[in-house]
């Protein structure tokens, strides 16, 4: 089968995006949330798909059994700005949640996040991973997924994304100003990838106090173990398989799912390189990365 040629980049608002994130604008800003909204955000590939996987199990796991194994989780937790026919766009699958609360995923950066889930002051769950297996991640991504634009070469791509010109913009400033945010904005729970890794279990409870979720050490322990990464790499509602714009033979969306695999990728000149790039980006002494566990 044919792939679709992949789409260019552009800078829209000051962030590299393309016309998949944008195309549907004005319905995206327009957005009307509802206070028991909960919005997921992440840079792209710092663990949203099993965050989406872990609140939507916390909520549904016990009272809708067949939603699990027949609707994909991509239409079970919406993608807010995605918008590439013939899939429905984002903001519609948002709007026909038939769930209470509704979750909704997005990468958009802090000041380009739809002003009504602000006025609504809807739950907020941040994910964030540090940025070495960050780029690795979204490499392999962007070779299997025709969807983006085209990556180049491994160190074209780590250059890139040190100069923000991936979609979805500058990693640095994403992580920064959402964790800046939370000074301000009380609802937005900041969570990390490592964390998830080191001790999932620990991190369930932190949301269920976050979401007001009171769940059984029973329920609590299969959602543990649905959401390991084997067994959702198994699933089909989860392993986006039926994704006809990602060649997973090429690289499987489930990937490895660890901490640390960057230094499978990174010279130690590029090392080097990121390390004292990082630092002058990284000013903020409260927010820190592992990049290993
Ligand atoms: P890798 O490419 O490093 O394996 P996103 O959902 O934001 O696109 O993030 C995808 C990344 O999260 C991939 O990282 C994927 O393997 C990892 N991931 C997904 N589910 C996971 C799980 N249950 N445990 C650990 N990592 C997981």
């Amino acid at each position: 089968m044919e792939l679709p040629a992949r789409p260019k980049m552009f800078d829209f608002h000051g962030i590299s995006m393309s016309r998949n994130f944008t195309d549907n604008w004005d319905n995206v800003q327009n957005f009307k949330a509802r206070p028991d909204d909960i919005l997921i955000v992440t840079y792209p590939k710092a663990g949203t798909t099993w965050a989406g996987y872990i609140l939507d199990l916390l909520h549904f796991g016990q009272t809708c059994p067949e939603r699990q194994a027949s609707v994909p989780l991509q239409d079970r937790v919406p993608f807010l700005e995605f918008c590439k026919p013939p899939r429905p766009k984002g903001t519609d699958l948002a709007d026909q949640l038939p769930t209470t609360p509704r979750l909704i995923k997005t990468h958009l950066p802090v000041q380009l996040i739809p002003k009504s889930f602000w006025e609504q002051n809807c739950r907020i769950v941040y994910v964030a991973r540090n940025a070495k297996d960050d780029v690795v991640s979204f490499y392999h991504f962007a070779r299997m997924n025709h969807g983006l634009p085209e990556p180049g070469d491994w160190s074209t791509f780590l250059q890139d994304f040190m100069e923000g010109k991936v979609v979805f913009g500058s990693w640095y400033d994403h992580v920064n100003s959402w964790w800046e945010k939370k000074e301000s904005y009380k609802n937005l729970h900041y969570m990390f990838y490592e964390d998830m890794i080191e001790d999932t279990r620990r991190e369930i409870d932190r949301l269920c106090s976050f979401l007001g979720l009171v769940r059984s050490a029973e329920e609590k322990e299969r959602v543990i173990t649905e959401v390991k990464f084997d067994n959702m790499k198994q699933n089909k509602m989860t392993n986006n398989s039926h994704v006809q714009s990602m060649n997973q033979r090429l690289s499987p969306f489930m990937r490895k799912g660890k901490a640390g695999d960057w230094k499978n990728h990174f010279t130690v000149a590029q090392n080097e390189r990121f390390d004292e790039d990082y630092k002058q980006k990284m000013k903020n002494p409260t927010l820190q990365f592992r990049m290993e566990v």
